[in-house]
């Protein structure tokens, strides 16, 4: 049930500090070590595999963009991430030592399973990370990892993709542990701040008032872009796939070095452009960069709506409106910078005086290909 909230997709907001806090359960020690046993992968097998491939589609796509940025950083393994439905057809290379890495919150999804089945006739080790127990994506792979989101209802995902997020951070890291490699005790660090990070969602969802506004004053509008850069890309795609699939606006996702590639011919007076900006610590050249990028829009008369951690003042004078979220490690940071743009899209949605939890034309899981 709604548990007193107006809808579905709220109340799954709001749980989101505990879905994140229940996917780590008991797969998390204070000393840093994962155990992830259920992963029924022989370690041994894991230490041979020499490539990694996500398929997924829609929002689980978006964790599994951001998976790549972990597994590649923390297991120096290449890793590409492919839309589940395009997999199959290029006749992609794989073989015993691939890694398929299956994300699905229903577990249901024809194109991920399709997907998934390929992959095994060719010979890959298929690991699912799913939400719905004994559904058919895990019951086809060789192993699975759930996530502990509980039953998602509102059709447009949000504590599925926290949880599928934490999901491909234990993968990435726990390859890492068991191949061992130089980012030891980065892992080990990592390990423990991703216990963190349940607290740090909960204070976001603290702050959201501001969000909700910003999204009340933008009803009215046609086109909403998002730009950001390393794992703020896909983050500022979910942002856009949020509107369309809730607000049903046009809405569009960047990553922010391509936008004077093109993009940048869009920018004109008054449009609101939503920045997701790194970290000032650790990739700071990156942060650097995105600062000339607001400042760019903002030249051209762009309504800018930074997303920045707290603390961050050198974005201050391009922000039209800043969003706060907590400092995190850069490559966590997904799982606080998506949330404002879930409550956003939500608010932007009913002010525009749409069905959230049922939007037009599409389906919580969709079983044909
Ligand atoms: C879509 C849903 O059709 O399927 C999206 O509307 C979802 O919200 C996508 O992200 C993938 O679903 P699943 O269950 O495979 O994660």
């Amino acid at each position: 049930e709604k548990g007193g909230y107006a809808s579905f997709m709220l109340k799954e907001i709001a749980d989101q500090p505990k879905a994140v806090a229940d996917t780590l359960l008991g797969r998390v020690d204070g000393s840093g070590t994962l155990h992830l046993d259920e992963v029924r992968i022989a370690p041994g097998v894991l230490r041979e595999v020499d490539k990694v491939v996500v398929v997924a589609c829609g929002t689980a796509f978006h964790a599994g963009m951001i998976a790549k940025y972990a597994i590649e950083h923390w297991t120096r393994l290449p890793c590409e991430t492919e839309l589940a439905s395009e997999f199959r057809y290029r006749d992609p290379i794989l073989d015993q030592r691939t890694l398929v890495v299956a994300i699905s919150q229903s577990g249901e999804t024809m194109d991920t399973l399709m997907a998934v089945r390929h992959a095994r006739e060719q010979g890959a080790k298929v690991l699912a990370i799913c939400n719905t127990n004994g559904s058919t994506i895990p019951r086809e792979s060789d192993a699975v990892l759930y996530t502990h989101a509980g039953p998602e209802v509102a059709v447009a995902s949000t504590k599925a993709f926290l949880t599928q997020l934490v999901a491909c951070y234990l993968v990435a890291l726990y390859l890492g542990q068991v191949r061992g490699t130089k980012w030891g005790d980065e892992i080990r660090t990592v390990v423990r701040q991703l216990s963190e990070m349940s607290g740090a969602v909960e204070r976001v969802l603290g702050t959201m008032e501001p969000v909700r506004e910003l999204a009340r004053s933008l009803a009215g509008h046609d086109t909403v872009l998002f730009v950001g850069r390393h794992v703020g890309y896909p983050v500022a795609l979910e942002g856009a796939l949020k509107l369309k699939e809730l607000a049903y606006m046009h809405a569009e996702g960047f990553a922010a070095g391509e936008l004077k590639h093109g993009p940048i011919a869009l920018i004109e007076e008054g449009l609101p452009v939503v920045v997701v900006v790194p970290s000032p610590r650790g990739r700071s050249v990156l942060h650097g960069k995105i600062v000339s990028n607001i400042q760019e829009i903002r030249a051209r008369g762009a309504r800018t709506v930074v997303i920045a951690e707290e603390g961050d003042d050198e974005v201050v004078p391009y922000a039209d409106h800043l969003i706060r979220i907590p400092a995190t490690p850069t490559l966590l940071q997904p799982l606080v910078a998506t949330v404002p743009l879930q409550v956003f899209a939500c608010e932007l949605a009913t002010a525009r005086g749409n069905e959230v939890d049922q939007p037009r034309n599409l389906a919580k899981s969709v079983t044909v290909e």
